[in-house]
């Protein structure tokens, strides 16, 4: 095995409250520990183990499949989860990097891990931080507000001798800026040796993973550490953090996307998923917001205000404003969403249109059908969901309820006002219209009706 990462889940998580588990919160749609769990992944790490407690049964269902799952009987601090794994990791080389991650800091990318792992590795000319074979690697960066944070305690030689958590600083500990990220590596071996050693001998009663570093500066063992962008690092433990990662997140997702070739007028009001596809030219205005699942081909036109998820778009669309697009939804080329038009389940072929004040649903909607405004599918019937299919060149008019299931034949004419309760053959021409009757002077004679009835005035 060349790496291993345990990533550390069990925690309360009691700043958020919640009777969602904290690495079950979500930033652009995915659960944090998903975030972690992908960065470890990408990072070409052979083994996942993530450390959750016994009643975590959402986590578990979330996690299962993706990485082995450990348990942690007691919560009793870091060092203890870490510990939890201790078993598989007596059965791993000795010098085989382990890194520990935190489920709570979900920005942190691959490229970190990469090289927090380069540091304990013999030679790697390719990575651009000096490597030097260590034994212990932590993961830090320097802030100008530390509090909460271990401090990385570091001698006048330069070297780093421990970390004193927040709880446990003195007064000039407190000033120091350069801090813990949580994340740390070590090659197996040590982690097996120096776990066992740890006390709760601390302000929190805890067994501290940090405590490793000052017991390791002990035994002789080589200590490196890695200064890092504090916004990699950035914990999530209550939800004003949780905005923030979120805030962050999106901000990476959002320049990845305008630099791979899609215009986006206000980027700060769009929101994106973890797994939003936008094709290059396509333009997005502002206050849009995409949920899972949404692929949006080239040269499309996503105007202001519009809500979409679980979409395949397809290219030259033109969708909104103020449209909401719902999983299930299908766009071939050049289609037209307009206005308050809500699809759902809905596949529309090329060039259809709806432009306005629609509903949508459980529908094939056939090339170039032109769909009126305020055209409404009847696709449920208090027990069941129906289907409507209308086929290619139809013409909807304005303020039409398909009572579904129905179909429209091809080039057929719905007539406004209708209410569609059965098939229409193709090339028909069908409305539920009553006739119109218009009776001349009839205003003026209901004017004089309404007069005759009010009470002269006293
Ligand atoms: C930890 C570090 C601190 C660092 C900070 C960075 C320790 C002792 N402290 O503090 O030096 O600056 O992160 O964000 O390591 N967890 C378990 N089991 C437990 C306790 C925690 O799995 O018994 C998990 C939590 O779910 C969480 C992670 O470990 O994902 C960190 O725990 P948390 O309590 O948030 O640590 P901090 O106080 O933030
Ligand atoms: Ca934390």
């Amino acid at each position: 095995m060349k790496s291993k990462a345990i990533i550390l889940a069990a925690g309360k998580g009691t700043r958020l409250r919640s009777k969602t588990a904290k690495p079950l919160h979500k930033i652009a749609s995915l659960p944090l520990i998903s975030w972690v769990m992908r960065a470890a992944k990408n990072a070409d790490i052979d083994s996942i183990s993530v450390v959750m407690s016994l009643s975590q049964n959402d986590l578990k269902d979330t996690v299962e499949g993706k990485a082995d799952i450990i348990f942690q009987d007691k919560q009793n601090g870091t060092g203890h989860a870490v510990l939890a794994a201790q078993q598989q990791l007596e059965k791993l080389a000795p010098d085989c990097p382990v890194i520990v991650l935190f489920a709570d800091t979900p920005l942190i990318t691959e490229a970190t891990i990469v090289d927090v792992i380069a540091t304990l590795s013999p030679s790697s000319q390719d990575n651009a931080q000096a490597s030097q074979n260590a034994d212990i690697c932590v993961l830090c960066f320097d802030t100008d507000n530390p509090k909460g944070y271990g401090r990385l305690k570091i001698n006048d030689a330069g070297d780093l001798v421990g970390i004193v958590e927040e709880a446990d600083t003195s007064e000039a500990e407190k000033r120091i800026t350069l801090v813990n990220g949580g994340i740390m590596a070590a090659k197996a071996s040590v982690l097996t040796t120096l776990l066992p050693q740890l006390d709760t001998a601390n302000a929190q009663g805890e067994i501290y993973l940090t405590d490793i570093v000052a017991h390791g500066y002990q035994a002789g063992c080589t200590l490196t550490y890695l200064v890092c962008d504090e916004e990699e690092l950035t914990g999530v433990n209550d939800r004003v953090q949780l905005a923030q990662a979120e805030a962050l997140m999106q901000n990476r997702l959002r320049k990845k996307m305008m630099m791979a070739g899609v215009t986006m007028i206000n980027p700060q009001t769009v929101t994106l998923s973890f797994d939003t596809e936008i094709g290059a030219d396509t333009i997005i205005e502002p206050n849009v917001f995409f949920g899972p699942q949404v692929k949006i081909g080239q040269n499309c036109q996503i105007k202001g205000f519009s809500h979409i998820e679980g979409a395949e778009i397809q290219q030259n669309c033109s969708i909104g404003p103020f449209a909401r697009i719902r999983p299930g939804t299908k766009l071939g080329d050049e289609v037209k969403l307009g206005n308050f038009v809500e699809t759902k389940n809905a596949v529309f072929a090329e060039g259809a249109k709806a432009s306005h004040l629609s509903y949508i649903g459980d529908a094939e909607i056939g090339v170039a059908v032109n769909i009126g405004a305020g055209t409404i599918t009847c696709n449920y019937d208090g027990v069941q969901k129906h289907q409507t299919i209308i086929e290619k060149g139809a013409f909807i008019g304005s303020n039409t309820a398909l009572v579904a299931p129905v179909s429209i034949g091809a080039d057929s004419i719905i007539g406004a006002g209708s209410v569609i309760t059965q098939n229409v053959p193709s090339d028909s021409l069908a409305l539920t219209r009553s006739p119109q009757t218009s009776l001349k002077g009839g205003t003026s004679r209901i004017i004089e009706a309404a007069k005759s009835l009010k009470e002269p005035k006293k």
